[in-house]
């Protein structure tokens, strides 16, 4: 026979709706830890190396043209690496041919899409090992894998030899 009392005390060992909810947000949180613990490798594993091997950033040009500085470079057959993005994300690359002309180009390669470097004398392909090719100041592939694939593009430009400017058209 149950008293009062003993009446009482069962229904205290009863969970209240308070730690009820405590007990479930506790398990979610704890689930949730599992979760992000799990798809965070995979996460990691999914970025796109060949931008950030060489520490790319999203394109600025798509679309437009832009205006590039070109008064600093100053000999014929020489070039300069800019930091103006193409749609490609790459940095465009101007080259300066007899007579002060100019010519802008990608610097994304046309093997597998790694960025080329310029060191004096013409691009080559920072790919790493199996990826050497190298470029001319033309952006025609002269060495390395990327021969069968061509030269890389070249973007139009306009010379504005009063301003020292080359306009280039990255995109439509
Ligand atoms: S990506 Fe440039 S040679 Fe392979």
């Amino acid at each position: 026979m149950t008293t009062e009392h003993d009446h009482n005390d069962m229904n205290a060992k009863k969970e209240t709706p308070c730690e009820r909810r405590e007990f479930l947000r506790t398990c979610g949180c704890a689930l949730a830890g599992i979760a992000i613990a799990g798809i965070a490798p995979l996460v990691s594993g999914c970025e796109f190396t060949h931008i950030n091997s060489a520490g790319e950033t999203p394109g600025t040009g798509n679309g437009r043209t832009v205006e590039i500085d070109v008064s600093a470079i100053t000999a014929d057959g020489t070039g300069l690496m800019t930091d103006v993005r193409g749609p490609d994300r790459k940095r465009i690359f101007v080259a300066r041919f007899a007579s002060g002309t100019f010519k802008a180009m990608s610097t994304q390669c046309t093997h597998s899409q790694f960025p080329l470097a310029y060191d004096g004398t013409g691009l080559y392909c920072t790919g790493g090992q199996g990826h050497d090719s190298r470029f001319n100041l033309k952006g025609e592939p002269q060495s390395g894998p990327a021969v069968p694939f061509g030269p890389v593009q070249v973007y139009p430009s306009v010379y504005d030899a009063a301003r020292k400017v080359l306009v280039v058209t990255v995109g439509t």
